[in-house]
């Protein structure tokens, strides 16, 4: 089976957008999300482009502030403390990556964990460890979610996540092992990493690094989550798994595109409406 991140991505956003329908109905203010480019990063700028078209898409407001690459860390700070001030902003994003002189940790921290629909605070991560309420970083997030929507249950399952990374591996991880599973985090440095993937019955692939898992990383039927976004020799988007080699001996597997990607924007506008209504106390 192929995971259809497209198709489980627009039932997300449909929610939303029915939920923001609802609280338009009753004529509460909408939710609305402000969005901080420093730069002109090709990739980042066509992020922030998709992440307006899903925010129209389903009725949350959306604030762009465009800042230039010469802008200093004080001048970023002080927009996040304006915004974090904002009572009719809800969710506050800092495009990443932010240029060399400016300090990502002192920014991701700066922003009310309230606001953080990354969920990237120390706050937030702290939630997510300690298993409370709180805003989930949106990728590892959407993972859980296109396990659900396809029935599997991880209690008990042998879950690989193979990266290590704040944005994906680490918290990928945690949440796995809150619905129960055996979890193991390996990375570069892992020794006999095609042996530790083997036993995987959930092997999550996000390392970067272009088709580095063929099939004979994957144990029959298991269930492939592919978070790598990369190109291929020739310049052709493509995962961390070789998608054409592991799709008949995996039991379910994500494509690159349409398979994770589409999941992080979706579970950034739910984010949004989630934090929307924590500060409203709605729920
Ligand atoms: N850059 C690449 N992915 C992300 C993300 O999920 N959030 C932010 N803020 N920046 C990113």
């Amino acid at each position: 089976m192929i995971i259809n991140g497209k198709e489980i991505s627009l039932k997300v956003k449909d929610e939303v957008k029915q939920e923001v329908e609802r609280l338009n109905e009753h004529g509460k203010r909408v939710p609305t999300l402000a969005v901080i480019l420093v730069g002109r990063n090709p990739a980042s700028m066509t992020y922030v482009k998709n992440k307006e078209i899903g925010c129209r898409y389903v009725g949350i407001g959306s604030i762009k502030i465009e800042m230039s690459e010469q802008t200093t860390q004080e001048e970023l700070l002080k927009q996040i403390y304006t915004l974090n001030a904002d009572n009719t902003v809800d969710g506050i994003l800092v495009q990443l990556p932010l240029p060399a002189h400016i300090d990502e940790k002192t920014v991701i921290e700066a922003i009310d964990p309230k606001k953080d629909v990354d969920g990237f605070h120390p706050v937030n991560i702290a939630n997510l460890f300690l298993g409370k309420e709180g805003l989930l970083p949106c990728t590892p997030y959407g993972m859980m979610v296109m396990l659900e929507s396809i029935g599997y249950d991880l209690e008990g399952k042998e879950v690989v996540v193979v990266g290590r990374s704040n944005i994906v591996g680490k918290p990928v991880a945690l949440l796995a092992l809150s619905k129960s599973a055996t979890v193991t985090i390996a990375h570069s440095r892992t020794k006999n990493l095609k042996e530790v993937c083997q036993k995987a019955d959930v092997l999550i692939a996000a390392v970067g690094v272009a088709k580095m898992f063929d099939d004979s990383y994957i144990k029959a039927g298991a269930v492939v989550l592919d978070v790598g976004m990369n190109r291929d020799e020739n310049n052709k988007l493509c995962g961390d798994v070789d998608f054409e080699k592991c799709k008949n001996k995996a039991q379910a597997i994500t494509p690159v595109p349409g398979g994770v990607g589409p999941m992080t924007i979706a579970m950034l506008l739910h984010n949004t409406l989630k934090a929307y209504k924590l500060r409203e106390n709605i729920e």
